[in-house]
């Protein structure tokens, strides 16, 4: 029988930089859910890739004094390393400057002018030449370029522009009526909301003021607008617009794109655009992720190792890393990252729970029986309710599964590994070993126990792939036994299975030491970036205008970009309480969209507690954490102050303002 189709992708990643621990997070979710499918009997294509083109890239490679291309290569190399060193096991990579894909872009886009889906038009906007942006008139400051306060001139450029809005209504209809296209459901609302009922507009498609990207056939002065080229990558990968396009007969429609937050607008509305004009049928979901966030600010190369998922495998290991960003997070919801919770994961769920069973286990077999697996003989009473819990946990995970929830999934496998460890306690193998008469018994325990591992080694295979294979090593598992729909199944283990202890699966970290040396680590790297910083961009020393004597005192202005550096964000309070030892100090946790924050502010002496809980205030949210009475403090809530002692909260003006709002 032919198997089904499955066809999943992750965004292609620009080789702008180094890709830290937030861009593996994708790509180790898609491929988790490709494993899964294929463990599942599908037949799958994994499709990952680097989108190569575009302004920010020419930029780089030319600062570098380098060719695009010269310097795009180099890091493609390493994007292909790392992917190796999480063990991504991706069918097909596709890379933006491939020929086959230049071709069939030039091909998509000429289809689409010479039916009409692309007009020639032009580009009416301000333009700053020193600084060559445009900008619309409402981004002007005092009529004047915001980057560098010179004058504008009012400029057009010639551009093509794709009929975007043409298709408004066919994409609204098909949200409506197909509920799974986008989740979570929440991003589908705000597409709903914030863009396809507002109306769209047409969309600039072509750039003349830079050079490197995909001409257009018909008239190369154009270069195609980089996510057109980008999008369409998920069709030319499979041979769209090729001689050859046996692929995109035999896989497409997408079974799912996953993307980050930030690309869903492009994946649920131009690419369906797109899909629409070329007559191609819809990918059947798009699941926009959350992001991987560090004390609640986004992540970047300047945290240095902590974010390095090579430095990350390498401390602890490539399993230990994939179980954390998988279980962590839900999948859908931004997370945060920290070493700390990191360590504790590997300690608690890796080394306690699985590990020690997989070692307790082996170690007991090798003791009472010589290491050979007894046959289960004599019941006990605590056999029924983990068989039971073992052969309901796979159908517990699939259902995680087909929903992404890649948490959930975890979860259900911990509940029985964590039952199967409590079964140990229960049986206590320990104590019937000292009666010839519990032998039966103390067989039947232990064959128990390596029947649910054989069980959880299966299910564990798509998050961590490379476990699973330590542990039959050890137990002497034959591959014939492991396959997904074993794990619905009960005794299959053949008695008398020669068992062999092996190493540690995970070794429990030093949690003081490990934060200690990350903490130096940390700093080191900073003072590195620091120093960095100063060789590449020599400041000039600033000379202050001696101040005229009668001159009043104005703070110094900034710029609208120093302004636009402050990120300001609503929060609800959940909770406060006075802290100890402090007269004037509240901890309170203020709820920020979909996370949680610890705040401590001075404000004791003005608000209550209990006054505290559900005002709508407002956070500084991208200030750097600050330790206060020895716990870190993630903000600062903002207040007015009258100058003669009086604090005043700030707050939305309606009252209820959904909390993670933004202040602009
Ligand atoms: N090139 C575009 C995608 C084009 S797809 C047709 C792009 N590239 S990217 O390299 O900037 O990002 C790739 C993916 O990494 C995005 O889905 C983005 O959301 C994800 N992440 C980057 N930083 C992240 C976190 N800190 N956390 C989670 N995902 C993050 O966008």
């Amino acid at each position: 029988m032919e198997k089904e189709k499955f066809y999943i992708t992750t965004p292609i990643y620009y080789p702008s930089d180094k890709l830290h621990i937030g861009h593996s997070y994708c790509t180790v979710a898609t491929d988790t859910m490709a494993r899964y499918k294929r463990l599942r009997g599908f037949d799958v294509m994994f499709l990952t890739g680097t989108d190569e083109h575009g302004q920010k890239i020419e930029r780089i490679a030319t600062a570098q004094g380098k060719e695009p291309k010269e310097y795009i290569d180099n890091v493609v190399v390493g994007i292909k390393e790392l992917w190796k060193t999480l063990n991504i096991s991706y069918d097909k990579f596709i890379r933006t400057t491939d020929d086959y894909h230049v071709k069939a872009i030039q091909k998509i886009f000429t289809q689409l002018y010479q039916q009409g889906d692309i007009y020639k038009s032009s580009y009416e906007g301000w333009y700053c030449t020193p600084c060559e942006s445009f900008f619309t008139e409402h981004q002007l400051v005092n009529g004047k370029c915001p980057d560098c306060g010179r004058d504008v001139e009012l400029v057009k450029e010639e551009s093509y522009f794709f009929r975007l809005s043409k298709y408004q209504d066919r994409i609204l209809k098909h949200m409506e009526e197909n509920a799974e296209f986008l989740q979570p459901n929440t991003r589908m609302n705000e597409m709903i909301n914030n863009f396809l009922k507002p109306g769209l507009e047409d969309l600039a498609v072509s750039r003349t003021s830079f050079k490197w990207g995909i001409p257009v056939e018909f008239d190369p002065g154009h270069i195609v607008y980089v996510w057109i080229d980008a999008l369409s990558n998920y069709i030319t990968a499979l041979g769209y617009g090729s001689d050859d396009d046996s692929l995109f007969q035999k896989y497409w429609p997408a079974d799912i794109h996953v993307v980050g937050k930030e690309i869903v607008r492009f994946h649920s509305i131009i690419w369906p655009a797109m899909l629409m004009a070329l007559n191609i049928p819809l990918p059947k979901q798009i699941f926009g992720h959350g992001w991987l966030v560090i004390n609640g600010g986004k992540m970047s190369k300047s945290v240095g190792n902590v974010v390095d998922p090579n430095v990350l495998v390498e401390k602890y290991g490539v399993d230990a890393i994939r179980y954390f960003l998988l279980r962590e997070i839900a999948f859908g919801q931004d997370g945060n990252f920290n070493n700390e919770a990191l360590i504790q994961r590997i300690n608690s769920d890796l080394a306690n729970d699985l590990g020690n069973l997989v070692s307790r286990t082996v170690g007991m077999i090798d003791k009472y029986f010589g290491g050979k697996l007894p046959e289960a003989r004599t019941q006990t009473p605590f056999d029924a309710d983990l068989e039971e819990m073992a052969l309901g946990t796979a159908q517990k995970v699939e259902a995680a599964m087909e929903k992404m929830f890649f948490s959930d999934a975890l979860i259900e496998i911990w509940n029985l590994i964590r039952r199967t460890n409590k079964y140990i306690d229960e049986t206590q193998p320990w104590i019937l070993c000292k009666d010839d008469e519990k032998k039966g018994e103390l067989a039947d325990a232990l064959y128990h126990v390596a029947e649910s591992i054989r069980i959880i080694s299966i299910l564990i295979q798509p998050f961590i792939p490379n476990t699973p294979g330590r542990i039959w090593a050890q137990y002497n598992i034959d591959s014939s036994l492991v396959e997904w729909d074993m794990a619905k199944e009960w005794g299959l283990l053949p008695i008398e299975l020669k068992i062999e202890k092996g190493e540690t699966l995970f070794p429990r970290i030093d949690i003081k030491k490990e934060l200690a040396e990350l903490e130096a680590a940390i700093k080191a790297s900073q003072s590195t970036a620091v120093a960095n910083q100063t060789k590449e961009e020599p400041k000039e020393e600033k000379k202050e205008a001696p101040k005229q004597h009668d001159e009043p005192e104005y703070p110094a202005e900034i710029s609208i970009d120093d302004f636009c550096k402050v990120q300001l964000k609503v929060g609800e309070v959940i909770s406060s309480a006075a802290v100890e030892g402090s007269k004037k100090l509240l901890r309170s946790i203020i709820k920020i969209g979909d996370e949680e924050r610890v705040i401590f502010s001075g404000i004791k002496p003005w608000y209550s507690p209990e006054e505290m809980v559900g005002k709508k205030v407002v956070v500084a949210y991208n200030l750097k954490p600050r330790k206060m009475m020895g716990e870190l403090s993630y903000g600062m809530i903002l207040c007015a102050d009258d100058g003669n002692g009086n604090l005043s909260l700030l707050t939305t003006e309606k009252k209820d303002f959904p909390s993670g709002s933004e202040i602009s």
